[in-house]
């Protein structure tokens, strides 16, 4: 099911009131997927239409991009503003919330791929199954659909150490899907891949948008916010959004 989250009014500092305060994310206000506030879904954030899209945050170095990202995705707590989650405000959820709503809406997938080394490219796509509320077999089932979906099953007992970087990345994105997420989130997901691993990897978020996710990708790569898959392009700078170009 699609997800959408409003971030309204949001302001992160770091080191408030100290003279090495930061705001990475300047009263941005912002929406990622599905129609928004205004329409009729009875308060569930169930649209009844599974319409995915992908947005990218773009911009410098320092520009807010992975601090938005972390956000959106509940890692991160803000400092001031509303973040609606399928128009439920998680600012303020206690942590134990916060983790389910993290774990249940959002499948990250890291510049750094956080894949563990000596494990299986299955044990690693099962990973966030635990602790496991399905059956093991049920978890197994659903990572080696996964594995296929994305082309790995010649690869699903290799550890992930002796894949390539293409293979890696798309491990992760199978982990990233694993718990079943209405969104996508990815930092610099080119970052180790060369052009035509790329074009492949936003052919595979293509396909992603198409069932239906809502996906977010923080990127300073050409290659994926110019690309014809992308919807919208939020510009950043200084903590800001410059403007919505698509
Ligand atoms: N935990 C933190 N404590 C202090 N400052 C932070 C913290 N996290 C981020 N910042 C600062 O916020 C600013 C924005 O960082 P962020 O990582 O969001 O930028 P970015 O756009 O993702 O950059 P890049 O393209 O290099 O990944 C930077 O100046 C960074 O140093
Ligand atoms: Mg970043």
């Amino acid at each position: 099911m699609s997800t959408r989250v409003s971030i309204e009014d949001v302001t992160r500092i770091y080191n408030q009131g100290k003279p090495n305060e930061v705001r990475p994310v300047d009263r941005v206000s912002v929406r990622i997927g599905g129609p928004g506030e205004g329409a009729s879904d009875g308060g569930d954030g169930q649209t009844g239409k599974d319409v995915g899209e992908i947005a990218v945050l773009k911009g410098p170095s320092g520009s807010g991009k992975t601090t938005l990202l972390a956000l959106i995705g509940c890692m991160i707590r803000p400092t001031s503003g509303r973040i609606l989650v399928n128009g439920r405000d998680v600012a303020k959820l206690p942590e134990r919330f916060l983790t389910e709503v993290r774990r249940d809406t959002f499948g990250f997938v890291f510049q750094q791929l956080h894949l563990i080394s000596g494990l299986s490219v299955l044990e690693n796509v099962m990973l966030p199954l635990y602790p496991l509320e399905i059956g093991f077999r049920e978890g197994r089932e659903r990572a080696l659909g996964l594995i296929e979906q994305l082309g790995l099953t010649h690869r699903r007992r290799f550890r992930v150490e002796a894949l390539s970087g293409g293979e890696r990345q798309r491990v992760a994105i199978a982990r990233a899907l694993i718990n079943r997420p209405g969104a996508i989130l990815a930092d610099e997901p080119t970052a180790h891949l060369d052009a035509g691993l790329s074009c492949e990897l936003m052919g595979i978020l293509g396909e992603l948008r198409g069932q239906g996710k809502s996906i977010v990708i923080a990127t300073h790569d050409p290659l994926v916010y110019d690309s014809p898959m992308i919807d919208r392009v939020f510009t950043m700078r200084d903590g800001r959004i410059m403007d919505d170009d698509r």
